[in-house]
């Protein structure tokens, strides 16, 4: 009998994949295996007989990597689990951002009790005119799991799409549409794109990789995405450039001190891989991984 623990929203419909062999407990202290979210594992120490940590996401930047190295835990991630879900909220922002959609919402939400609402829409539908995807140039940095899908359905939106990602895998290489034009050069993704979004892991090598001199080589008024870790953006340059108007739009799934109330700014409390959907689909891969070390000694995604 093999005992495990959930940390924060590991979906249900995922645990029940464990056969019988296998017991939830609430105790860390005697779990073989432990499934978790977002929670900080530095902060909590595992006993002994800890033998897996699976993270129901991507990212492990929530994980003491080397610790558990030298502990001998062996730590599994589920990427492209949640992909589907994260590609579509970045979607959303894009057209969020064109469409001054935040903008809009917030115009009616603040004047829909006025009887005169009809006559000032005129004025409201002036004020928020966007514009289209299409045709528009957007460039992907990074083409894991997430960065591949956001690329191929922004060419099925007739978008132009750069990719650049200097360590790009056989699977992506096969998976990505042949309309989207690899760079090896970032430049050529910050000098020519209307939209850029990011979807690299946050690594010593990646942290803070968009910078000051990054945004000044982008356009002017471009709108950058990021929905994959904040620390990959240095955010007082990048809001200073919303300020001044380089930056249209900083569309972000990670909410601030800083970017609070920041006209310019669209933020959403890290939703990306906050659907039924892609928990569901993260806990079922970390069950088949976990089961799969415990029972075999087969590591996958470690
Ligand atoms: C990820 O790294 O895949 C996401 O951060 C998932 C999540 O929201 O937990």
């Amino acid at each position: 009998m093999y005992k495990y623990a959930c940390l924060n929203a590991i979906s249900p419909k995922g645990t029940d994949q464990f056969s019988d062999d296998y017991q939830r407990t609430e105790d860390l202290q005697e779990a073989d295996a432990i499934l978790v979210r977002s929670a900080k594992m530095a902060e909590i120490e595992l006993s002994d007989r800890t033998l897996a940590v699976a993270r129901a996401g991507a990212g492990v930047n929530n994980i003491p990597l080397e610790k558990y190295a030298k502990q001998g835990v062996v730590v599994f991630n589920t990427p492209g689990a949640n992909a589907n879900s994260v590609k579509e909220l970045v979607l959303a922002g894009m057209l969020n951002a064109a469409r001054n959609m935040s903008q809009g919402i917030r115009w009616v939400l603040d004047n829909e009790s006025d009887a005169n609402i009809s006559k000032d829409m005129e004025k409201a539908k002036k004020a928020f005119v966007g514009h289209e995807l299409f045709g528009k140039k957007l460039g992907v940095i990074g083409l894991g799991a997430i960065g591949c899908m956001v690329a191929n359905a922004a060419v099925e939106l007739g978008m132009d799409v750069y990719g650049y990602d200097p360590y790009l895998s056989t699977t992506a290489a096969w998976n990505i549409s042949r309309q989207v034009r690899n760079t090896k050069n970032v430049d050529e993704i910050y000098e020519n794109c209307d939209f850029i979004t990011i979807h690299v892991p946050l690594l010593d090598s990646t942290r803070e990789m968009v910078n000051a001199d990054a945004i000044s080589k982008m356009k002017e008024g471009v709108v950058f995405l990021n929905f994959a870790r904040d620390l990959l953006v240095d955010e007082d340059a990048m809001l200073r450039a919303v300020g001044e108007g380089k930056v249209f739009r900083y569309v972000t799934d990670f909410p601030n001190q800083k970017t609070a109330g920041k006209e310019g700014v669209i933020a959403t409390p890290h939703l990306g891989a906050s659907t039924e959907e892609a928990e569901e689909n993260c806990a079922k891969m970390a069950v088949v991984e976990l089961t799969d070390f415990l029972e075999n000694g087969n590591i996958t995604h470690s």
